[in-house]
């Protein structure tokens, strides 16, 4: 402290004065305990759920880290543009994932970082927070798996990080595991859901053929999500739908409207999805799950399905589940 005190004339002042030079010693750090939350220092801060808000764009530092998490968004904003090869239908990531994958209601992004790896049912395996983008890529966007050693998908990785900051490993942020579940599971009705599609202004963004127009994403068709997504089944659609739907004015819907406009617009043709089969390979399958699966699964309405143009590259290699490791139990 090199800092001259000024000049002071009375007794009384110049104990004040010790007083103010004691007290600014200790914010510097010298005796006095360090305040919990330091503006530098986020992960000193005891970790809430109430308190925790996920960054945004805004937050995105300039330097070489900061350009591969607004790369990562601009992927899930821009995918079909940045990736063609891979995104080759008409939607992108935040088609679902709304407001850059930060909206609670459109399947949250935030936190995703702190969740896996994850066990999913799904494949019957745990599997990595890469695999789970390329479930994506593959049935939500019914395009290919994007290589996990790429560029591209390690700024995905970057953006999903950025957005889980400070969310302990493991946590389970409530409400963020994927869409919320509808408290009901009601018969969805596709006469009534078309007649709803034009009346609740569906018809204006989304188009009479389902096909979208620029930026509005289709809903079906050979450019929307495939048979495989999660969207395709009715309950998750309705889920989305309900909570997100008409854009000009969610949450305007019954329950009983949403799981007829699913039902509506999931009786449509769509993409199939290669070795569906295969899913829920340990049973437990989802009862609107609309395709048959070897572990006896019976289709609840299927659509009609468009053949894939590069089968191939549609499907995610499945890792070895950890009981069939030589050596393990
Ligand atoms: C057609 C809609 C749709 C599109 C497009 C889509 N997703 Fe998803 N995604 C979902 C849904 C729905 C879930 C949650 C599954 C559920 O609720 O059953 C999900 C889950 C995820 C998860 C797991 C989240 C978690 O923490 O459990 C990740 C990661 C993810 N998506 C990334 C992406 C990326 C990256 C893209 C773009 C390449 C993308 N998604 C495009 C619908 C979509
Ligand atoms: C004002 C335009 C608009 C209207 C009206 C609208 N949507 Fe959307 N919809 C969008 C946009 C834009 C998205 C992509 C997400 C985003 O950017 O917010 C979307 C996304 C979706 C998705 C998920 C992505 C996909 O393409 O599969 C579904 C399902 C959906 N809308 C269904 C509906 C239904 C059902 C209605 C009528 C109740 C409706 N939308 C009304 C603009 C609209």
């Amino acid at each position: 402290m090199s800092r001259s005190l000024p000049a002071v004339r009375s007794p009384r002042g110049r104990a004040l004065a010790a007083v103010t030079l004691v007290a600014s010693l200790a914010a510097c750090g010298g005796e006095a305990p360090a305040p919990a939350a330091t503006a530098a220092g986020g992960s000193a801060v005891q970790f809430t759920e109430a308190n925790w808000k996920p960054k945004t764009e805004a937050d995105i530092p300039n330097d070489s880290m900061g350009a591969s998490v607004r790369r990562g968004l601009y992927l899930l904003r821009f995918t079909p543009e940045s990736l063609p090869q891979y995104a080759t239908s008409g939607l992108r990531c935040t088609s679902c994932h709304q407001n850059d994958g930060l909206k609670l209601e459109a399947a949250p992004l935030t936190g995703s970082h702190a969740r896996f790896p994850k066990y999913m049912p799904r494949t019957g395996t745990t599997i990595t927070l890469a695999d789970r983008v390329n479930y994506c890529f593959t049935r939500s966007l019914a395009g290919n798996v994007l290589p996990v050693d790429s560029r591209e998908m390690t700024d995905l990785l970057a953006y999903m990080q950025f957005i889980s900051q400070d969310v302990p490993t493991g946590y389970k942020l409530a409400g963020h595991d994927g869409l919320i579940s509808m408290p009901d599971t009601l018969e969805g009705d596709v006469a009534r859901g078309q007649a709803l599609y034009t009346e609740k202004t569906c018809v204006a963004c989304h188009g009479a053929d389902g096909a979208g127009m620029g930026v509005l994403p289709p809903l079906w068709g050979a450019r929307s999500y495939s048979i495989g997504a999660s969207m395709s089944r009715i309950e998750r659609a309705a889920s989305f739908i309900y909570h997100n739907m008409p854009q000009t004015a969610p949450g305007s819907l019954t329950h009983q409207e949403a799981f007829d406009l699913a039902a509506f617009i999931n009786s449509k043709p769509r993409p199939d999805s290669p070795s569906k089969e295969l899913d829920w390979p340990l049973g437990g399958v989802p009862a609107d799950v609309p395709y048959d699966t070897r572990s006896g699964h019976k289709a609840y309405r299927p659509p009609p399905l468009l053949p894939r143009a590069t089968p191939e590259r549609a499907v995610v290699p499945v890792p070895p589940r950890a009981a069939s490791i030589r050596g393990t139990r």
